[in-house]
């Protein structure tokens, strides 16, 4: 299997990677000293991933939309299903494929009502409208912002293009020769992952950064769209809306969907068991950030209660979760959020800065949560995940699962 990656590696050079020799050595000698001092500061670290990175935690966040559109390449021009035709195939049958065709291209209905309220017409559907922020996916095409696909690879993944994209690189396991993943020097391997997680590349090592992705669509944070009948939220838990229609972790094996990415499987030595573990905490962590930025902008006090209800809930399962598996961060996030219910609420001037301040805090929690720990220490948690089998929408279900 990989010495055909390597094949086409080499047949198209599209995919090489351009990088001065220089500039290389600098990286790899950097990336030794960093690795050294990550295994030396934790000892949970994995022994062979660099650090589910810091870096990657500020990349995308920090580059705004319009550039995150620019480099998106999309599907077919960045040719994924070449290299990855399991996980395409996986993704085709999703609801999240399907969404511009239901939800932007049939003006009718909740879509006509939505739309309408917001003073967007059909034809505006079809381009650049806020609504294929979260249905579509956008990238450039002849100059102009598009709608090129449902909600694909790139808007979990981060955007591959761009002159310092992480397209050519994830895939490249020496600078010129065809060899094999095993092959790679731990060195190339260190500083490749680095350089992709720099690019913005959210890798299955980094639950906090695509989780993150999850929930940017799946809370809602424009009021009007949401007094105007749109839902707020999904009843989203990244467990078990990773683990039924969108799972697709096929990379070791095209033939076998795994119970957690296979790659990091094979490289961490982590197990699928600790893996749903440490999802479920960042996860539930991250729905709760998310919910407290949404709440900062919020003023419409017809709109603030649907959105403090996804914070309640969320806290509520943080609570699950530090009765089952007591930490210093989730006791620090639930001992900043329990005071907050008195005025949870009811709109007042200083939300912004609040929830934003509460907001930054539980962020930085998540992100230590996830450096720390790796599940292994929280077998009680199981029992709580169990109440959250795997999700599948109800089309996937009348399509694939109810025949
Ligand atoms: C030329 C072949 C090729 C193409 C094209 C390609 N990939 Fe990959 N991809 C690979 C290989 C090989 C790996 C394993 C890399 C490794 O060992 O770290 C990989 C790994 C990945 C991973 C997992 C990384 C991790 O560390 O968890 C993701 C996600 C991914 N690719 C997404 C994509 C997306 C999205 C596209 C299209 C935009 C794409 N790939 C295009 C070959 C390719
Ligand atoms: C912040 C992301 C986001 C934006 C912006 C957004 N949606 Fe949605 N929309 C979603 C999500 C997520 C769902 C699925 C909710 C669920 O879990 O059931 C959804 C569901 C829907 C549905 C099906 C459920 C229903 O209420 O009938 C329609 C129709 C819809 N959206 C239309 C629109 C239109 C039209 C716009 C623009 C005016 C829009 N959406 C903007 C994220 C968004
Ligand atoms: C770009 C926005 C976006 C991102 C990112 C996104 N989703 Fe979605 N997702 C949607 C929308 C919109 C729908 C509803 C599609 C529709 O009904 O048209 C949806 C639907 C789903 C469904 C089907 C739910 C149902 O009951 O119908 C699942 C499962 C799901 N998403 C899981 C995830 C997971 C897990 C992640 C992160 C790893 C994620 N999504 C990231 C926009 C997004
Ligand atoms: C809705 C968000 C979402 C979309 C869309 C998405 N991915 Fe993923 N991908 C994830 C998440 C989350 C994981 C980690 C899954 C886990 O923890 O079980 C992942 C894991 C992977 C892996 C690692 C699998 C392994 O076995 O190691 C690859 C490769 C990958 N994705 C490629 C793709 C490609 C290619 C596409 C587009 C066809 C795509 N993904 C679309 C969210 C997404």
């Amino acid at each position: 299997m990989q010495r055909k990656f390597h094949r086409m590696n080499l047949a198209d050079r599209r995919f090489r990677s351009l990088k001065p020799a220089n500039c290389l050595f600098t990286l790899m000698v950097v990336c030794l000293i960093l690795q050294a001092v990550v295994s030396v500061c934790s000892e949970k670290m994995y022994a062979t991933e660099p650090a589910a990175s810091a870096t990657s935690f500020v990349s995308t966040d920090a580059k705004s939309k319009a550039e995150q559109t620019k480099k998106t390449m999309g599907v077919v021009a960045a040719d994924c299903k070449k290299c990855h035709p399991s996980e395409v195939a996986a993704w085709m049958k999703t609801v999240h494929f399907q969404s511009p065709d239901e939800r932007l291209y049939k003006f009718e209905g909740n879509t006509k009502k939505y739309a309408t309220a917001m003073g967007l017409t059909s034809a505006d559907l079809q381009g650049d409208s806020m609504c294929a922020d979260c249905h579509g996916t956008k990238a450039v095409r002849d100059g102009k912002v598009k709608v090129i696909s449902g909600v694909s690879c790139e808007k979990c993944h981060g955007a591959a293009g761009g002159e310092d994209g992480w397209l050519n690189r994830h895939q490249s396991y020496h600078e010129n020769m065809p060899i094999t993943r095993a092959e790679e020097t731990p060195e190339h391997r260190a500083e490749r992952l680095k350089f992709c997680d720099q690019a913005g590349m959210k890798r299955s090592s980094d639950i906090y950064g695509l989780s993150k992705s999850c929930f940017k669509c799946h809370i809602v944070g424009n009021e009007k769209l949401i007094a105007a009948g749109h839902k707020a939220a999904s009843a989203f838990d990244f467990v078990s809306w990773t683990g039924g229609e969108v799972k697709h972790n096929f990379l070791v094996d095209k033939t076998k969907n795994a119970d957690a990415p296979s790659l990091w499987m094979e490289r961490t030595g982590g197990t699928a068991e600790n893996r749903r573990r440490m999802k479920f905490v960042v996860g539930t962590l991250v729905q709760l950030e998310t919910a407290l930025r949404a709440r900062a902008n919020a003023t419409n006090p017809a709109v603030i209660p649907q959105i403090s209800g996804i914070i309640a809930a969320a806290n509520g399962k943080l609570s699950q979760i530090n009765a089952a598996a007591p930490t210093p961060e989730v006791q620090a996030v639930i001992n900043l959020i329990t005071p907050m219910f008195g005025t949870l609420f009811a709109p007042l001037p200083t939300d912004k800065e609040t929830y934003t301040k509460a907001a930054d805090e539980v962020a930085e929690q998540a992100k230590l949560f996830s450096r720390k720990y790796d599940g292994a220490d929280f077998p009680k948690l199981d029992s709580v995940i169990k109440r959250y089998p795997p999700h599948y929408s109800q089309q996937f279900q009348d399509k694939y699962l109810n025949k």
